[in-house]
Parts: C-alpha cells; structure tokens; sequence
C-alpha cells in the first residue's frame, strides 16, 4: 500500500490540519422572532431553546450573541396586526422595523442587521403576496413588498432579505430603494426557496401559516423539491434584478442545489438551516440519540462543503457560544 489515507486521521491535530473545511464565525447568521410587547420573551415549543422577544430581552440576547462573535441578525415580525394587505409591514411601528431602529441605534456598524421582507405574517389568510380571486397575485403583492422594504430600510435595516418568491420582486425593490434613497442597502434574496415542510415549526413560531383563505400551501410560488436546473436559473434571474447575495432554503435536502448555485453566481450564496432542521437535531438529541453539538455541526460542514459562503442557523449562538464549531 502506497496510499493510506488514515496517516491523516491519526491525530486529531493531523485532522485539524487536513480539513478541508472550516466555519467562521463571520459566516453565521442568528435569526430573532420580534414581538411587539417590550419585555416580553415566549419560548417556542416547536423550537426548544429559541423564543420570541420583545425588544428589551432581544438587545439583551444580541448583546451576549456579539460579545461570543455573533454579528450578524435576521429578523422577523410576530405580529397580531393582520390584514388583507398585510398593511402593517409598513408601520414604524411594528415590531420588526422597531427592532431594527434600536439594535442599529444600540449596535451601529458592529452588527448587521438583516429584515425578512415578507407578506405571510402581515396576511389574515396567510399567504405571502396578495390574495384576488383566490390566487396568489403576482404583480399586485410587489409594489407591497417594495413599500414594506423601504420602510424596513428607513428603520435601520442594512439588508433586505425578501422571502416571499413573487417573480420579479427584486427589481420592485431594488428601484423602490433606489428610489428612496437607499442605494447603499443590500438585497439578500431568497433565490431558491423551496416548499418544503421543513418550515413547520416556524410557521407555529411565526403565525404565518396559510390559513382558511386561498390555497392551502405555497407550492404556486416556492419551488418544486423534484427541480434542480430551475434553482440556477432563479438564483441568477434574482441577481439580474439586483440581488447582492442569494440564498438557497432549506439547506441539507438540497445540497446539490447550494452547490449548482455557488459554481453558478459571482455572488455571496447564503444556505439557511431552516426551522424544522433545526427542530430535528433537538428531537434527537432530546431523545439521547446523539450530542446536540454533533448533530449541529455535521449539519453545518455539510452546508458549508456543499458551496454555501455564509449560514442562517438557529444554532448559531449556540455554536459561537459553546465553542463547539
Ligand atoms: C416567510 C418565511 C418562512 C421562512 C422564512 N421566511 C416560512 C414560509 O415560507 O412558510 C421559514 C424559515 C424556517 O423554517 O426557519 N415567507
């Protein structure tokens, strides 16, 4: 034998050496789930470990989270103010935009702040553009979102991150930021979204399932789990009309997409280690199958292997935190 591959396992400082893979801490990102009641913090049982915050236990956490290296937040609105339109993703006061003006007024640059733009947890029926007729309008939800990412941006957003799949969103948002002024902030769009049931636990944490109204799931806008080609051509439609960064979601049932759309782009590609992944490794680990921190990591250096440049993950802080990355 010539070749034996197990001269490079025999220590663990030989395999640290020979690792072909490594995660920053620059490359996580930490999503938050906002509430509107200040002082408030609502564990989500369909997520153990992550709560919704209002905004004083939210500074709380995110001043801990950067202090273990956590620099960058995704935010989303948990609201109660629904409504045909959505009308309240547009309101200062919301609970999203009122989070972005305090972390950027506590944090400045040392944080970025990222904004989901989305109608879903606006909608009475739940969907994420406009319901006419019974379907999903297309055009009519873009001027909406653009609205919603402007006044994300006035608030203190320095990335729009627009989840909602409508076609030619982007450029809605790009011009309407533009626009307003906001030439200088980023778009971070969710390129590759596919309906997946891996989002389970956030709806529950969101509110934001599809309810009684129009149909019953997202499949007319998500994508279809059978494509791969049609990720690519998403992912550089979007960058066509301005993203600066795309994202492939969820992440581990779709590995050969995260890695197609990182040979394929000139961009960032983010990869996000949806809800139910999440969810996953603490149903095991609860169940004593494995360590936690095992399972996580395995999920993480799969992402980052497969082609992904930064990682949106609920363990994030746990990870940094921990020291176990
Ligand atoms: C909203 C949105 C969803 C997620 C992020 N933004 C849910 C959905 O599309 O139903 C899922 C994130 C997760 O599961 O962690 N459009």
């Amino acid at each position: 034998m010539t070749d034996r591959p197990r001269r490079l396992r025999r220590t663990a400082s030989l395999r640290e050496l020979a690792a072909e893979t490594h995660i920053a801490a620059e490359e996580l990102i930490q999503p938050h789930f906002v509430i509107g009641d200040e002082t408030r913090t609502e564990p989500i049982a369909a997520l153990p470990g992550i709560s919704r915050m209002g905004l004083d236990p939210l500074l709380a956490q995110v001043e801990s989270d950067l202090e273990h290296g956590v620099r960058h937040t995704l935010l989303f609105a948990v609201t109660d103010a629904k409504d045909a339109t959505g009308s309240a993703g547009v309101l200062a006061a919301s609970p999203a935009h009122r989070a972005c003006t305090a972390l950027a007024k506590q944090f400045g640059d040392d944080l970025t702040i990222i904004a989901d733009v989305c109608l879903c947890t606006y909608t009475d029926h739940g969907h994420c553009g406009i319901l006419r007729d019974g379907k999903v309008a297309n055009d009519e939800s873009l001027p909406h979102l653009a609205r919603q990412a402007v006044s994300l941006a006035e608030a203190g957003a320095d990335v729009i991150a627009p989840s909602d799949m409508m076609d030619g969103r982007v450029r809605a948002i790009r011009e309407a930021l533009d626009t307003a002024g906001f030439g200088d902030r980023a778009i971070l769009s969710y390129a590759a979204k596919y309906a997946s049931s891996f989002y389970g636990p956030f709806r529950e944490a969101a509110d934001s399932a599809p309810k009684n109204e129009g149909p019953k799931d997202r499949k007319g806008y998500q994508m279809d789990y059978r494509n791969r080609g049609e990720a690519v051509r998403e992912a550089l439609l979007d960058i066509a009309e301005g993203a600066d960064m795309v994202m492939v979601k969820p992440a581990l049932a779709y590995l050969d997409v995260i890695s197609d759309v990182k040979a394929a782009v000139d961009r960032p590609v983010a990869a996000y280690l949806v809800s139910g992944e999440y969810a996953a490794v603490e149903l095991m680990a609860r169940e004593g199958l494995a360590r936690r921190e095992d399972l996580a990591r395995e999920h993480m250096f799969a992402v980052k292997r497969a082609g992904a440049d930064m990682l949106i993950t609920y363990h994030a802080r746990d990870a940094l935190a921990g020291g176990w990355l």
